[in-house]
């Protein structure tokens, strides 16, 4: 794995699954088990200026349970890029202060731009339109546990990529890191005018993968092993387009009349979320909750191992946590959410 963790593109078959069995040995810590101090007097600058909850939040609590600490800022209002401060200038300063450092920015291309002033590694959590590596990884490694308690395998499995496909950046970075694997069959359905850019088709098609475009979700879906819907991304839609976009319809929406009537009981739906709840919206329906098909909450949770695991692997010390661990002294639910299963 390279210095940052800047895009997909750096990361080698053996790189992501290295950080799968990373991750996998993060699950005791992650469900908190057992802690570990391996990261001690370690401190991460988490600078996002763009909005999050699960991705800043997640990051942030991977870093403490590892043993380090965290400093970080939100929006550019109370960042000195407010008063004009450069990217290099900004990054050079963090890095007097940071051992790892996560940044989201609405620019895509940004994060990149900063990674390329310091030495200490540096975590895309998000440029614009572009990239969001650590979600791929964490949406992988959820597909990966969902198909083992199912029986399945990835090779030759059936993936549909479903809603903004266009300025979603989760979708951008997993249709890439899926790409790595044996060959796949992906199907895509976005509204008009939010299709997946064309170059990522063809370098997905170009290894070897199946990619079929369809125009709506109302056609057979029964060999489905995946559903993953996203958000449309209205805060990136030119005038232009908030003028004539109307809204997602039903066609679109992910819900319990497709799931039950057009796939499987072994279908399971993912959703990088936030989804997007706002009467019209028609994100992924809430007529879904506490079906076990559901993993977007098994997905979250899962952000933990995973962001341990790309910390442990950028600050090399994947192969000392298991010298580390006790046991957690603390009250500990034996499941995290009230529909859980
Ligand atoms: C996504 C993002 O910010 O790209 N959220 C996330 O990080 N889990 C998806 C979105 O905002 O729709």
């Amino acid at each position: 794995m390279s210095q940052h963790l800047l895009t997909v593109d750096s990361l080698s078959r053996e790189s992501v699954d290295h950080l799968l069995r990373v991750a996998s040995r993060m699950e005791p810590i992650a469900q908190r088990h057992q802690v570990t101090r391996v990261l001690e007097g370690a401190v991460l600058g988490n600078l996002f200026f763009e909005a999050s909850t699960r991705t800043r939040v997640s990051f942030n609590a991977a870093f403490c349970r590892l043993g380090g600490s965290v400093c970080d800022t939100t929006g550019f209002t109370f960042s000195s890029m407010a008063k004009g401060e450069s990217l290099y200038d900004t990054s050079r300063v963090m890095s007097g202060y940071c051992d790892a450092i996560v940044m989201r920015h609405p620019d895509q291309g940004s994060v990149a731009e900063f990674a390329a002033a310091t030495n200490v590694p540096v975590i895309n959590g998000g440029d614009g339109p572009g990239e969001h590596p650590s979600q791929a990884l964490l949406d992988l490694y959820t597909i990966d546990k969902e198909f083992q308690r199912l029986g399945k395998s990835l090779s030759g499995a059936h993936i549909l990529l479903t809603g903004d496909l266009k300025y979603g950046r989760t979708v951008h970075s997993l249709i890439k890191l899926l790409s790595l694997y044996d060959p796949l069959r992906i199907t895509l359905v976005s509204p008009p005018g939010l299709e997946m850019p064309s170059t990522l088709i063809d370098l997905v098609t170009s290894r070897g993968h199946r990619i079929e475009q369809r125009d709506s979700l109302g056609s057979d879906f029964s060999d489905l092993d995946v559903v993953y819907t996203t958000r449309i991304q209205k805060e990136r839609f030119t005038d232009e387009m908030n003028e004539s976009f109307q809204g997602l319809s039903d066609d679109f929406m992910v819900n319990r009349d497709f799931l039950d009537n057009r796939c499987s009981q072994s279908t399971i739906v993912m959703h990088p979320l936030p989804r997007d709840s706002r009467p019209g919206a028609n994100d992924l329906n809430v007529d879904l909750n506490g079906d076990p098909r559901l993993a977007i909450f098994r997905q979250t949770d899962n952000g933990i191992p995973m962001r341990m695991a790309i910390f442990a692997t950028l600050l090399k010390v994947d192969d000392v946590i298991e010298k580390d661990l006790r046991s957690v002294r603390w009250f500990v639910p034996s499941q995290t959410g009230t529909l859980d299963r």
